[in-house]
C-alpha cells in the first residue's frame, strides 16, 4: 500500500498543477486535452505497466535492471538515458517548486495582495530576482536532499496519506468559487469545446510529453519504484488508478485556473508563469466576502503544492542516488550529494535564465524552457519508445508475462492485449508522432 501511494505521490506534482494547465493554454485547450486523453490510455499505461515489470523482477536500480533482466549490457544505456533526463528534471522543476516555496511565504505574509496588474508584476520582479529565486530552488533540491539521506521516506508516505486526499478536496472547493467568477464560462468552454484550428504541428508531441511527465514515465523512476512492489501487487490495475488519479487532478487544475484567468484577463497562452500570476487572483477575488477564507485557502493550496512537488522531487533524487551508489560503490551519503550538487547547477542556470542574466538561452528559448522541452518532448518519448521495444521484443516473453499476469493468477486474457500494445501501438505511435514533429509526415 505504501508504495503504490509513493508512485501515485511521484506521478502527482507541479506536472498536473503548472506544466499541464500552461500546456494546454497554449495548445488551444479542449482539442490538447483530448490528445492528452489518447496518450496516457494508449501509450502511458502500457509504458507504466512496462516500467512496472523491468522493476519488479530485477529488483535493482535503473541501469542495472535493464541490463540484468535481459542479460546484456547495452541495454543499460537506456537506464543511463533515465538517469540524466531525471537529473535536468530535478534541476528546472526545483527552480518551479521553489517559486512555489516563495509564494507559500508571501502568501502567510499577505505580499500577494493586489489587483491583476500587480499580481503580474510580483510575479516579473520576483521570477527576474538574481538570487532569491536561486535560493529558493537549491533550497528545495536540499529539502528533498535530506528526506532522501535521513530515509525519512516513509513518514511522507504516511503524511501523504492524509495530505493527498486533502488536496484534492482543496482543489475541488477552489475549483467551485473560481467557476463563480464573473465571466468564468469563457475558461470552462475554453476546456471543453475543441477549438482544432488552434492546433499547430508540434501538439501531438507537447500531449505525449505532458502525458509521460505526468506519470513519471520514461526515466525508470517507475522501475525503481515497482522494485519495491509486492509479488502480488497487480501491475496494469496499479497503472490504471494512478493514471486516472493524475488525469483528475490535471483536469480540476486546468478547472481552476481557466475560469479565473478569463475571469481577470490573463492570457491563458502566458507560459509557465500562468498559475502563478492566476491564482493570487483567485484567493482574493472569488473569497471578496470573506477575505479570511481566502487567506487560509490560499496558504492551505500553497503548502499542499509544495509537498506533492517534494514527492516528486524525492521520486527523482532517488532514481540518481540508487545508481551512483550501487555503481559507483560509493555511501548513499555521497551518492546522493553528487546528485545534489549537480541539480543544483542546473537550478541555478535555469532560474537565472529566467531574466536575471541576458543570454542564458539555447534555440531562442530560456534554459528553462529549453531543459522542459529537451526532457520532456525528447528524452522522455526516447526512453519510453526503448523501453517499449525492450520488453516487448528483447526481455524473454515468459518473464513478462509471469510478471504481468502475476504467474498466471490474474489478467491472462489481457496479455495478448498488452503485448501487442508494447510490441507495435507503442513503439509505431511515438515514432510517427517523432516523425510528423519534424516535418517528415
Ligand atoms: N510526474 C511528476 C509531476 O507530475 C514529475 C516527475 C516525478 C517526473 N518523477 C519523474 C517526470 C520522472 C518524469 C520522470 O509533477
Amino acid at each position: 500500500m505504501g508504495i503504490i501511494l509513493a508512485t501515485a505521490g511521484s506521478a502527482v506534482g507541479l506536472g498536473n498543477v503548472w506544466r499541464f494547465p500552461f500546456m494546454t493554454g497554449q495548445n488551444g485547450g479542449a482539442a490538447f486535452i483530448i490528445l492528452y486523453f489518447a496518450c496516457i490510455l494508449l501509450l502511458g499505461i502500457p509504458g507504466m505497466v512496462s516500467e512496472f515489470i523491468i522493476g519488479r523482477h530485477s529488483q535493482a536500480n535503473a541501469a542495472r535492471a535493464y541490463g540484468h533482466i535481459s542479460g546484456r549490457k547495452l541495454w543499460k544505456l537506456v537506464g543511463h538515458l533515465g538517469i540524466l533526463t531525471s537529473t535536468i528534471i530535478l534541476g528546472f522543476y526545483a527552480v518551479v517548486a521553489g517559486w512555489c516555496l516563495q509564494y507559500l511565504f508571501a502568501s502567510v505574509a499577505g505580499s500577494l495582495n493586489g489587483d491583476a496588474s500587480y499580481v503580474l508584476s510580483y510575479f516579473q520582479s520576483f521570477s527576474t530576482h538574481l538570487w532569491k529565486p536561486c535560493l529558493w530552488a537549491v533550497g528545495f533540491i536540499l529539502i528533498t536532499h535530506f528526506v532522501i539521506i535521513r530515509g525519512v521516506q516513509a513518514g511522507i508516505e504516511r503524511a501523504s496519506k492524509l495530505l493527498m486526499p486533502l488536496l484534492f478536496v482543496l482543489l475541488l472547493a477552489i475549483v467551485v468559487a473560481s467557476c463563480m467568477l464573473p465571466g468564468a464560462s469563457a475558461g470552462i468552454k475554453f476546456l471543453l469545446m475543441p477549438d482544432f484550428s488552434k492546433v499547430s504541428q508540434s501538439v501531438m508531441l507537447e500531449a505525449l510529453g505532458q502525458a509521460f511527465f505526468s506519470l513519471s514515465l520514461g526515466t525508470c523512476c517507475l522501475c525503481t519504484y515497482a522494485s519495491y512492489f509486492a509479488k502480488d501487487t497487480h501491475l496494469l490495475r496499479s497503472a490504471g488508478e494512478i493514471a486516472l488519479l493524475d488525469t483528475l487532478i490535471a483536469i480540476l487544475a486546468g478547472l481552476m485556473i481557466f475560469p479565473a484567468a478569463f475571469s481577470v484577463g490573463v492570457q491563458p497562452d502566458s507560459g509557465p508563469s500562468l498559475i502563478f500570476i492566476t491564482l493570487p487572483n483567485v484567493f482574493q477575488q472569488a473569497f471578496a466576502t470573506v477575505p479570511t477564507l481566502g487567506y487560509v485557502i490560499g496558504i492551505m493550496f500553497y503548502a499542499l503544492l509544495v509537498f506533492a512537488a517534494l514527492t516528486s522531487t524525492i521520486s527523482m533524487h532517488e532514481i540518481g542516488t540508487a545508481f551512483f551508489t550501487e555503481e559507483l560503490n560509493i555511501g548513499r551519503k555521497k551518492a546522493a550529494w553528487v546528485l545534489t550538487v549537480v541539480c543544483s547547477l542546473i537550478a541555478v542556470f535555469c532560474s537565472l535564465s529566467m531574466g536575471a542574466v541576458d543570454g542564458l538561452t539555447l534555440f531562442g528559448m530560456s534554459l528553462l524552457d529549453f531543459c522542459d522541452f529537451i526532457t520532456a518532448q525528447i528524452m522522455l518519448p526516447m526512453g519510453a519508445f526503448l523501453t517499449s521495444l525492450f520488453v516487448g521484443w528483447f526481455v524473454n516473453q515468459h518473464t513478462v508475462r509471469n510478471e504481468f499476469t502475476n504467474h498466471g493468477t490474474v489478467y491472462q486474457s489481457l496479455f495478448p492485449v498488452y503485448q501487442f500494445s508494447v510490441r507495435y501501438v507503442v513503439p509505431l505511435c511515438i515514432l510517427l508522432i517523432f516523425l510528423h514533429q519534424f516535418g517528415v509526415i
